[in-house]
């Protein structure tokens, strides 16, 4: 079934919610037969689609297969663009590199990279990002903000706040965030954000946003060295997490926060982020890659710096640093 095909009946089934949707009216719509329409009916019950036929009425869709499917994306999103061209792979290396490619080919901001397993997902300090199959969301998305290129760091929070509010809306569970970009719930990591750009000697070109969310891991599924530190969605919220779902809300977020961070600032962002953080007021320990930092958290700046107040009153900035709580 063509993607475009695939995308519309989904979005009529979803809007129709728990009314039973005529194949004589989809049929009209799309300008195909009623035996086309059910036999793409019948296909998307084979893909994990569970709908349920009603006779004489029609179709209702009941539950959705939890895939990363392009069309089921699209009929979920609530975006003017960001979301709108979908590159899809069922593997990848990373979809950092993928975006990367796209963007310097000239992939409109919002283009989403996306894929259901990476074989070598990087995170930040070159540390490297288990992607396991079918579990997460691994996914780069490519903006285009006309900003200078001493406005970027800042997106690294405004995509910290848009991930959190994401998922709040959809599992009910508050995350919070440890500067600059981790988000933690009850303490444990379930989302790494690793923004990378392209630029001018003094313009952004484009901003890769890599986002790694594990959504429907078990226990067991996170290797070793990482149990006891990592957790995910479904462990958190006690029930499945739909990740098409979800990276359609995060979408909505990200287009609307980093339009009003180049429009109106920095300062509601910012108000936001302090809302959903765990590191201001804590004492804590920054490694950056030239110092080991010991103090209290004390603010982020309008330009997403972290101020630490040492021992001896001192107060320090870091853009970018490791951060543990310290006793
Ligand atoms: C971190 O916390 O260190 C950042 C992790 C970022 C992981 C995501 S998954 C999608 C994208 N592709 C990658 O290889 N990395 C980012």
């Amino acid at each position: 079934m063509s993607g475009n095909f695939k995308y519309e009946l989904l979005k009529r089934l979803q809007a129709a919610g728990n009314e039973p949707l005529s194949g004589q009216q989809i049929a009209d719509e799309l300008n195909i037969s009623r035996t086309a329409i059910w036999k793409h009916i019948n296909q998307l019950k084979e893909e994990g689609y569970e709908i349920e036929t009603i006779r004489k009425k029609g179709y209702i869709l009941k539950q959705a297969a939890n895939n990363l499917d392009p069309a089921k994306i699209k009929a979920l999103l609530e975006t003017t663009h960001f979301g709108h061209t979908i590159f899809y792979e069922e593997v990848l290396d990373s979809t950092q590199p993928t975006a990367h490619r796209l963007a310097q080919e000239g992939a409109k901001e919002g283009t989403l990279v996306i894929c259901e397993e990476q074989t070598a997902g990087r995170g930040r300090m070159m540390r490297e990002w288990q992607s396991q199959k079918g579990k997460g969301i691994w996914m780069s998305v490519i903006l285009r903000p006309d900003v200078p290129t001493h406005k970027a760091p800042q997106f690294t929070l405004v995509a910290a706040v848009a991930v959190a509010r994401g998922i709040e809306d959809v599992t009910g569970v508050r995350p919070a965030i440890k500067w600059p970009n981790d988000l933690l719930i009850n303490g444990l990591k379930c989302t790494g954000i690793l923004t990378e750009m392209q630029s001018e000697p003094d313009l952004v070109n484009a901003l890769i946003m890599g986002i790694g969310i594990n959504v429907n891991h078990e226990q067991q599924d996170f290797p070793e060295e990482i149990q006891g530190i990592a957790t995910s969605l479904k462990l958190q919220a006690g029930k499945e997490i739909d990740r098409a779902e979800l990276t359609a809300r995060i979408l909505f977020y990200l287009e609307r926060y980093s339009a009003e961070y180049v429009i109106e600032g920095f300062e509601n962002i910012k108000k936001q982020w302090e809302s959903y953080s765990c590191t201001l007021g804590q004492r804590i320990k920054a490694t950056t890659l030239r110092d080991v930092l010991i103090g209290e958290a004390v603010e982020i700046t309008d330009d997403g710096v972290l101020k630490i107040k040492l021992d001896n009153g001192e107060i320090k900035g870091v853009y970018s640093a490791d951060i543990s709580l310290e006793p």
